[in-house]
């Protein structure tokens, strides 16, 4: 009796990522499932020796779906993207085809919570600028320099209930934390540990604001300059999310007369160019776009797909399935 061949697959993303999402043992598992050149990645999605793929692995890098990338998959059915957001690779034409597509965003979500937390508790002993000036000064706080300091009792206002944020939320409880959540989208605060707020009643009252809303035109510039002012003098902005959810200027102001520090994983424009006032601001804790996943993280987001593919193979729903609706809301 003859089995059915096994699915045909391709990489499309920039090469350099492939080792890290795929160490050796993962690219066996994921060629057990599908047939797949894995010293091949495609670059040009419109190039005719992708007739035949079935499956399309992508990730950062891989240009965006369009007409003629799919007018040369004619037998392509699945997408599964080794990274976050998929909305780059998606259009129209992609949703018309029935086409199914699938995000490693919740894998994703780990190291940026990772990150976060971090920030946080280093945020509640103002250790980003006890470690400037220890190198400045060589001395300790006195008491009166540390009565303000610590993370008992500190108040965390989180800004999304997001795959980030929910985890973020999660990797808070075991501290002697007050969280509150703004979510519009979200019904049960209490259950994720939090308190629900109007969005500025959060800014008001949080000692800590970390950002993990999605940017979408209902986030853009969610924080102007008129919500970063309700910040408490003392407070830290912490932003992993995406720099379009703040007004940069706004910003760059406010942190600029010392009033609020900031954490800022990501910015606007991004890199920021050389002599951009963010760069020399002593409160101001600048990160190169890392909090997602990197290095030894990259392997989980494989892993994430390689699982979706042994659905796929097996006939059973994705599991991280994004869909045209999702979009609006989502990352
Ligand atoms: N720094 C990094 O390396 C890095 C890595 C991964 C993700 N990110 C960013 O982190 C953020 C969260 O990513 P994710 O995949 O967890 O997002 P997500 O797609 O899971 O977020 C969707 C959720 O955000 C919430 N939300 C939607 N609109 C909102 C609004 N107006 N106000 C508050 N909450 C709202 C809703 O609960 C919604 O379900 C995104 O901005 C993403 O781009 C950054």
């Amino acid at each position: 009796m003859s089995s059915s061949p096994l699915p045909e697959a391709v990489f499309a993303m920039d090469p350099v990522h492939l080792s890290g999402l795929f160490p050796a043992p993962l690219m066996s598992r994921l060629r057990s499932l599908v047939r797949i050149d894995p010293g091949f990645v495609a670059r040009d999605l419109a190039d005719p020796t992708l007739a035949g793929t079935e499956a399309l692995i992508t990730g950062w890098g891989c240009p965006p779906l369009d007409e003629a990338a799919l007018a040369a998959m004619p037998r392509l059915r699945t997408v599964l993207h080794a990274a976050g957001s998929v909305r780059h690779l998606v259009s129209d034409t992609f949703w018309r085809r029935g086409l199914t597509i699938s995000s490693a965003a919740q894998a994703n979500a780990l190291p940026v919570a990772e990150y976060t937390l971090g920030a946080i508790l280093l945020a509640g002993k103002d250790a980003f600028t006890w470690s400037r000036r220890y190198q400045e000064e060589h001395r300790y706080p006195t008491a009166a320099d540390s009565a303000a300091l610590g993370n008992h009792g500190r108040r965390v206002g989180v800004i999304g209930a997001s795959r980030v944020g929910r985890r973020v939320l999660d990797l808070l409880r075991p501290f002697d934390l007050r969280v509150a959540l703004y979510d519009p989208y979200v019904t049960d605060a209490a259950a994720l540990g939090a308190v629900p707020l109007p969005l500025d009643d959060l800014l008001r009252g949080s000692d800590i604001i970390t950002l993990h809303a999605p940017d979408t035109p209902e986030t853009h510039r969610m924080l102007d300059r008129d919500r970063l002012a309700l910040i408490p003098d003392g407070g830290v902005l912490i932003n992993t999310a995406r720099g379009n959810l703040i007004d940069h200027d706004a910003l760059t102001d406010e942190l600029a007369s010392g009033r609020i520090s900031a954490v800022l994983d990501v910015t606007v424009p991004e890199p920021l160019p050389a002599g951009h006032p963010l760069y020399g601001l002593p409160n101001v804790f600048l990160t190169p776009h890392i909090a997602g996943s990197l290095g030894n993280e990259l392997e989980r987001l494989g892993r994430c797909v390689v699982e979706e593919l042994e659905r796929f193979t097996a006939g059973l729903p994705l599991a991280h399935q994004v869909r045209p609706v999702d979009l609006a809301t989502s990352a």
